[in-house]
């Protein structure tokens, strides 16, 4: 995934096995939350990029450790370590990608929303450090709730006058990584070759994975459906449980944020046809955010691409997840607009 094919004039496929930093602009990747159980691995796999340049590790606490270990890998980005709100502007200045893991984990039992009020206040303080350190990098998400976290950085940047609505970024990649594994086990097909988007939200039944337009198709019968829905849905629970009070999806979580990474760079270097699902400021639906398959360019968001035909069984999953995400966004917006 971070290498780069380029056309020759002959019209082959070349593989660019150095980092011929003279074609591949400078770009700077901020990790917000870097020393987590996402931000170390998310470190370590956007240093593995030869796309990023600079590498820039904040945490509140241990990122000198996590930046001096990931910095000795012989790759082509400078890595520096930024500890503590002092050291903040400095990690963001002249930010390409902000990426955000900063926050606290689910325990088993609780659910997205209850990690609401911790979670929101440190969004809200990164993204007023974002607006003016950096104002014009591409915001990534991770911190959840997603679907508050994300309008609460908008309204954040709405105050600050810096919104646009093409840079900002709910990473509901994690939906779509899992998705694809969960139908290749079922439909007995190569998980490389699948492809399913995923819509909605980011959090139990505002996940709807749209199996019908799944490829390569299978002939899947309604009950199987039905459960790789609900699998894709509780696959955050499902890692909770099994990690039994250690924490959530960290790991896969810093495969998805880097591939999502990855592909905001593309978009930024100017690569056609990059397309992500991601949870982001939507007229697809009545709701103003709404997460579905997003073209990616210079600028941020190129296109927010429709939700394509649905099932009847999609349609319903549609129509039920509305109340809870428009309820979640309208929590995140009351909260960035209260405190
Ligand atoms: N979007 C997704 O699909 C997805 C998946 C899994 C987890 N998450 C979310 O990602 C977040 C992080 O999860 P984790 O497992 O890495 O948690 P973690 O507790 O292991 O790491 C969080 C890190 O954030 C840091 N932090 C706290 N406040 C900060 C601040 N103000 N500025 C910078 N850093 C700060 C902590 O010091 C810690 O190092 C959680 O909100 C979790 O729910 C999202």
């Amino acid at each position: 995934m971070f290498r780069s094919v380029a056309r020759s004039a002959a019209g082959k496929h070349l593989l660019r096995r150095g980092y011929a930093t003279d074609s591949v602009p400078d770009r700077k990747v901020a990790v917000l939350g870097a020393a987590g159980g996402i931000g170390q691995p998310l470190a370590l796999l956007m240093k593995l990029n030869p796309l990023v340049s600079q590498l820039a590790l904040y945490d509140i606490a241990n990122t000198p450790g996590v930046a001096a270990d990931v910095s000795h890998i012989n790759t082509r980005s400078e890595v520096a370590g930024y500890v503590g709100e002092e050291q903040l502007g400095q990690a963001l200045e002249g930010s390409d990608v902000v990426i955000i893991p900063a926050g606290v984990p689910r325990k088993p039992g609780m659910t997205r929303d209850d990690l609401f009020n911790i979670n929101a206040g440190i969004v809200k303080g990164l993204c007023a450090a974002i607006a003016k350190y950096c104002p014009n990098a591409l915001v990534n998400m991770i911190s959840n709730p997603v679907n508050s976290t994300v309008p609460i950085a908008a309204e954040v940047f709405k105050k600050a006058g810096t919104y646009d609505e093409r840079k900002l970024f709910g990473v509901t990649t994690l939906d779509v990584v899992r998705a694809k594994t969960f139908y290749a086990g079922k439909a007995k097909v190569p998980v490389a070759d699948v492809n399913v988007p995923v819509v909605g939200g980011h959090a139990g039944i505002t996940i709807l994975p749209l199996f019908s337009q799944a490829t390569p198709k299978a002939n899947l019968s309604e009950e199987e459906i039905t459960a790789l829905t609900k699998r894709t849905q509780d696959g955050g629970t499902e890692v909770v449980e099994a990690k039994a009070g250690k924490g959530s999806a960290t790991l896969s979580m810093a495969y998805a944020g880097a591939i999502f990474a990855d592909a905001c760079l593309k978009g930024l270097n100017g690569v056609p046809d990059v397309v992500e699902c991601s949870f982001v400021q939507s007229t697809v639906t009545e709701l103003p955010f709404f997460a579905s398959k997003v073209k990616l360019g210079k600028n941020g968001v190129e296109e927010v691409l429709g939700l394509g035909p649905l099932s009847d069984y999609e349609k319903q999953g549609l129509e039920s997840l509305k109340p809870e995400l428009k309820a979640s966004i309208e929590k995140g917006i009351k909260f960035a607009n209260q405190s």
